[in-house]
């Protein structure tokens, strides 16, 4: 008995001292100093699609969650901006628009289409296939139009991309395939004098344990690949970043090819044996996104789904769900603007981090933006609902915090205060098992935990008021810090 009455009074005790000294002091600690979350990383000139939407999604969360757990993270955009298709583009540039230079990058217009009739030809027309092999020496040996041209070509795709980042609230560095090329011949020379790179069918690679395959490192034609950059980049990231943990944020179907090129480093002695200890890599493997019928999602015309189009979407979605509610008459048009988008990107975001990302899911508007349920619409209700009855109880809030104190009378309210003390471990295991949906759960328990305290127990005109209105506060507090590691930004009215 005894022992519980100290427990209830440490459960105070915390909730009182994350209420006054604030919610930065729940936590946790982690071992590491400097980790690179390697995410989004869409490749220039072709589309970024869903699949780089929820690469973007669960690396921006993973991110902010080690970043409230005091560890610095360089988030990294591996985009994909140094292919053979490059050739393709760049003579395809030349032909189509000879005055591309002073024409600026209004020439190219739509991307996705100039990369389309550009592999066409490409495939078509063996001069222009040929010209546009030699095009890539040329560019990768740095000859000066082809340099510009590619610079253009990318500088388009990176307008795109950072349109998206920008309304999903998600900030990058951009370090593409391009940047760690002249790192290439170096780690290579590294890693064949410790005897790993062998010759085979023509091509050079190293062969890795439990694969019958190895890692190509140089191709027959002497090219270099996807592999060979992600093992330049990890060197880069290991000796001159000096990042203890590299994690890195693709669909499963990449999963081969982390094992293989992390079993590369390890033979080379770049990482432990022991995948717990550090320096560590991690690749974080996601499902796909499926349509209604099960099949991968796409629009109606089987075109991939433009993130663009499908952000606004979400956003007319619940500005419509708003007006039908009549909160076009009582909020300012700007309001229902902001509003309208934290509810649909924040609908977008959370339909997808709720489940365990190895796992698939269905794409579907109307089960995200519904207010039941385990949706962000549901959550955002319940923080908005909270605010309101601090709001309406008429007291300053903040002088509660100094004056007041709280109470755990009833089990409601001893269920809630528990609930809300285990944020910290939450954060710290959704961070060691880089698993968003834990979090995720966490939220939705916590929202549950509430309703049932509030509809037990009044709190305005109560004898308890105080009390209550801190333990509304300090819920309310940490949703906010869940919304805020999800990406998803809380509203006050709704
Ligand atoms: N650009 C790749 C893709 O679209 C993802 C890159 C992931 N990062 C890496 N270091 N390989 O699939």
């Amino acid at each position: 008995m005894t022992h519980l009455v100290v427990n209830l009074l440490l459960v105070l005790q915390n909730i009182q001292k994350m209420l006054i000294d604030g919610i930065e002091t729940c936590a946790p600690g982690l071992s590491v100093k400097r980790v690179v979350v390697d995410f989004s990383s869409p490749n220039i000139a072709k589309e970024m699609h869903v699949g780089h939407l929820r690469s973007t999604i669960i690396g921006d969360t993973l991110a902010r969650m080690l970043e409230f757990s005091n560890v610095e993270v360089l988030r990294r955009n591996h985009v994909g901006d140094w292919g053979t298709q490059f050739g393709m583009l760049i003579e395809f540039l030349f032909e189509k628009f000879p005055d591309w230079e002073s024409a600026g990058d209004t020439a190219i217009g739509d991307l996705q289409a100039f990369y389309k009739a550009s592999k066409q030809k490409f495939d078509e027309d063996p001069v222009f296939k040929e010209r546009a092999q030699k095009a890539v020496v040329r560019l990768q040996g740095g000859e000066p139009r082809y340099r510009s041209a590619w610079a253009q070509i990318c500088d388009i795709s990176r307008r795109e991309f950072d349109g998206v980042y920008q309304r999903l609230g998600v900030s990058l560095e951009e370090k593409g395939e391009s940047f760690y090329n002249p790192y290439i011949p170096s780690v290579l020379e590294m890693l064949s004098e410790l005897g790993l790179v062998e010759e085979s069918e023509g091509a050079r690679v190293i062969f890795v344990e439990g694969f019958e395959r190895p890692v190509i490192v140089v191709k027959k034609d002497g090219g270099y690949n996807y592999a060979s950059t992600d093992l330049a980049a990890l060197w880069y990231r290991l000796n001159i970043e000096k990042a203890e943990w590299i994690i890195y944020v693709t669909d499963v179907g990449q999963s081969e090819h982390f094992q293989m090129f992390f079993k590369a480093a390890k033979r080379a002695g770049w990482l432990p044996d022991d995948d717990k200890a550090y320096p560590r890599t991690n690749h974080v493997g996601f499902g796909l996104v499926l349509g209604e019928d099960g099949k991968r999602f796409r629009t109606r015309s089987t075109e991939v789904v433009r993130l663009a189009d499908l952000l606004d979407e979400a956003k007319a979605r619940s500005k419509a769900a708003l007006i039908e509610r009549g909160k076009d008459k009582e909020w300012s048009e700007e309001d229902l603007d902001k509003i309208a988008e934290a509810v649909g990107y924040g609908a977008v975001k959370y339909a997808d981090l709720k489940n365990n990302r190895t796992t698939n899911y269905t794409f579907n508007f109307d089960q995200m933006l519904n207010d039941k349920g385990n949706t962000a619409v549901y959550l955002l209700y319940a923080h908005a609902r909270m605010c309101s009855i601090i709001r309406k109880s008429g007291k300053d809030i903040e002088e509660l915090k100094k004056t007041g104190s709280i109470a755990l009378n009833h089990p409601d309210e001893r269920a809630l205060g528990l609930h809300l003390l285990q944020f910290g471990e939450t954060v710290e295991e959704a961070c060691t098992n880089l698993l968003p949906n834990v979090l995720c759960e966490y939220l939705y328990n916590l929202s549950e935990n509430f309703t049932k305290f509030y509809s037990n127990c009044q709190v305005v005109g109560s004898a308890e008021e105080t009390s209550r209105l801190l333990l509304c506060e300090a819920t309310a507090v940490v949703m906010r810090k869940c919304f805020h590691l999800l990406g998803i930004v809380p509203v006050h009215k709704l």
